[in-house]
């Protein structure tokens, strides 16, 4: 049975847990500082004893238990307030991503790690320059915000978003369709801005009407992505890493569709729009 480590197990690391464990993915360690991971993982386990599931999820402090795991889920440290943006949670979030990649080194060098605490893109960017292996090293942010560009778009729609987890990530217009046809046939220009708009703005919607960070899809997402690392699909999925020269970018870590399989990810390169290339480049000269 593979092995699923997920450290924090706030909001977001518990309802990845939960949902790893529902779909049968993994064998599941969730790892906190606070003894309350104990009683979510027997929690957790009583709902898979309900739809007569075998896999088992355990929760502790102690970080022995992640040897030998296939996937590491790094969601521990601060979700922001709605007056906050994510990069304000920079310093003291790397503060404990930091001392997480300790234990990682230490007990399962070779796992993949998906990173979601924020800042995401930062904190990739961060974690690969601490020696780990870049095809290793996977960001979650765009399974979610293609989520809620399809919610937006409604029933029967396929879209996906690239480029920072941040206001000026990139919903992709030439590619998006409902009901199998493109959206600029379907919708009008100004009903399109304001899907943009407000997938732009999703995380804030959430956090506005809830108070803290989302988590429900937040959870899946993760549960996605480890579904096809441990199933080995070839998947084609919007995933923060490392760019080198793909889409004419380099240095910096941000959204692109990647091929996930248990190797990785790999960057793959689709059709762009002039002007969605040129979005995607103005984002990046925008942080050097
Ligand atoms: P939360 O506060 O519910 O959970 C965080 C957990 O981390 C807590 O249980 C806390 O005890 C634990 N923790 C803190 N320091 C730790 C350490 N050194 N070792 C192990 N565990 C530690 O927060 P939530 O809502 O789960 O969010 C977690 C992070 O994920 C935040 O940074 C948030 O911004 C980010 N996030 C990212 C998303 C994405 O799409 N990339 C989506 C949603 C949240
Ligand atoms: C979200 O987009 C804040 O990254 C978190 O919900």
């Amino acid at each position: 049975m593979p092995k699923v480590s997920i450290i924090g197990a706030g909001n977001v690391g518990a309802t990845a847990a939960f949902v790893i464990l529902m779909k049968k993915l993994a064998d599941v360690v969730m790892v906190d500082i606070v003894d309350a991971v104990k009683g979510k993982a027997l929690d957790i386990q009583q709902a898979g004893t309900i739809e007569n599931i075998q896999n088992t999820i355990i929760g502790t402090k102690n970080y022995e238990e992640i040897k030998n795991s296939d996937i590491v889920v790094i969601t521990a440290g601060k979700p922001r307030t709605p007056d906050m943006t994510r990069e304000d949670l920079l310093e003291t979030n790397w503060k404990i991503v930091k001392s997480i990649l300790e234990e990682v080194k230490k007990h399962c060098p070779d796992a993949i790690l998906i990173m979601v605490t924020n800042p995401l893109d930062l904190l990739v960017n961060l974690v690969i320059k601490q020696g780990f292996n870049p095809k290793k090293v996977i960001g979650q942010s765009g399974v979610l915000d293609s989520a809620r560009f399809k919610t937006f778009l409604g029933k029967n729609s396929e879209g996906m978003v690239i480029g920072y987890h941040s206001d000026d990530m990139i919903p992709l217009i030439s590619t998006a369709k409902i009901n199998g046809k493109p959206i600029t046939e379907v919708l009008t220009k100004e009903q399109i801005n304001q899907i943009i708009e407000r997938t732009r703005k999703g995380g804030k919607e959430i956090g506005n009407l809830i108070g803290t960070t989302a988590y429900y899809a937040p959870g899946a997402a993760i549960a996605q992505m480890t579904k096809a690392i441990l199933n080995d699909t070839n998947e084609i999925i919007p995933c923060c890493v490392k760019v080198d020269g793909q889409y004419q970018i380099t240095e910096t870590c941000l959204g692109l569709p990647c091929k996930l399989n248990k190797q990785g990810a790999e960057i793959i390169e689709i059709p762009l729009s002039q002007e969605e290339l040129n979005q995607l480049k103005e984002s990046v000269k925008k942080r050097k």
